[in-house]
């Protein structure tokens, strides 16, 4: 029986966050430098979206580039640009065949440019996709995404066309770059760390997290789907009693 078969489609979460991890470590045990890492990576993102858009997944944000990556050595970031632009205008296609509309989140305008044009271009090409969203975190973290929701609510109040007893939790959401998307119910981080590590701090306050053992280049869809079969043994409780669950179930 395959694994795929065992997985409950009436329960799959509707927004799935990946931190790829472990792109450096999977080169290095190959003797190899890390950006042989990253490019065998994206392999793995295809497999991950193929295996996400089949299912019936909405959403999935994979966490690309954070803001703290800018410090990796000058080689590898420039090789990571580089490869994030040649990986999107090779997908292009394949997301149009596949009905899959590609976002991005993060401080896009720091950027390289050329990044910036073939990110645009592939988000405007594919805008009227509808069977997932895969969405790229670049250039993003967590605290920059509640700093740019802050600092907007903070001008209104400033102007005026707001007061601060408006500010509440939904008025802060409306402002985060993710506004429009469901809070991702799971998030799956590979590696073996099991850390946060600055992604959507506000968005994963109730999610599940699933920590694999896996390198991200050798993460294939039979690992995707045994992250997706633990996320279905869970109870998901939001604050209330296991007895309160069952009984609204
Ligand atoms: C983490 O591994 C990975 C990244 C910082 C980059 C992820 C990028 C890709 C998979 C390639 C391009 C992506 C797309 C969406 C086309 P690490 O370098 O932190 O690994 P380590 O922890 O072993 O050093």
């Amino acid at each position: 029986m395959s694994l795929q078969s065992l997985i409950d489609l009436s329960n799959l979460p509707e927004h799935i966050a990946i931190i790829m991890d472990g792109n450096g470590r999977w080169a290095k045990q190959k003797g190899k430098e890390r950006i042989f890492g990253h490019k065998n990576g994206v392999a793995a993102v295809r497999e991950t979206t193929e295996a996400a858009a089949e299912l019936g997944v909405k959403y999935l944000t994979l966490y690309a580039f954070s803001t703290e990556n800018w410090t990796r050595p000058k080689l590898e970031v420039n090789a990571l640009m580089t490869l994030l632009v040649k990986s999107l205008k090779g997908e292009l296609k394949t997301l149009n065949k596949n009905n899959i509309r590609l976002t991005a989140i993060g401080d896009l305008s720091n950027l390289p440019k050329n990044c910036q044009k073939q990110l645009a271009e592939v988000i405007e090409e594919t805008k009227e996709n509808t069977r997932m969203v895969l969405n790229l975190a670049l250039n993003y973290s967590g605290k920059w995404d509640l700093e740019q929701s802050m600092k907007k609510i903070a001008k209104e109040v400033e102007n005026g066309s707001i007061s601060s007893a408006d500010v509440n939790a939904d008025l802060i959401a409306s402002q985060l770059s993710t506004y429009g998307m469901p809070d991702p119910e799971f998030m799956i981080r590979t590696s073996g760390e099991s850390r946060l590590s600055n992604f959507l701090l506000w968005q994963l306050a109730y999610a599940e997290f699933y920590f694999a053992e896996v390198l991200w280049p050798d993460f294939r869809k039979d690992d995707f789907y045994h992250a997706i079969l633990s996320y279905q043994k869970r109870e998901r409780r939001f604050g209330k009693t296991g007895d309160q669950i069952k009984q609204l179930s």
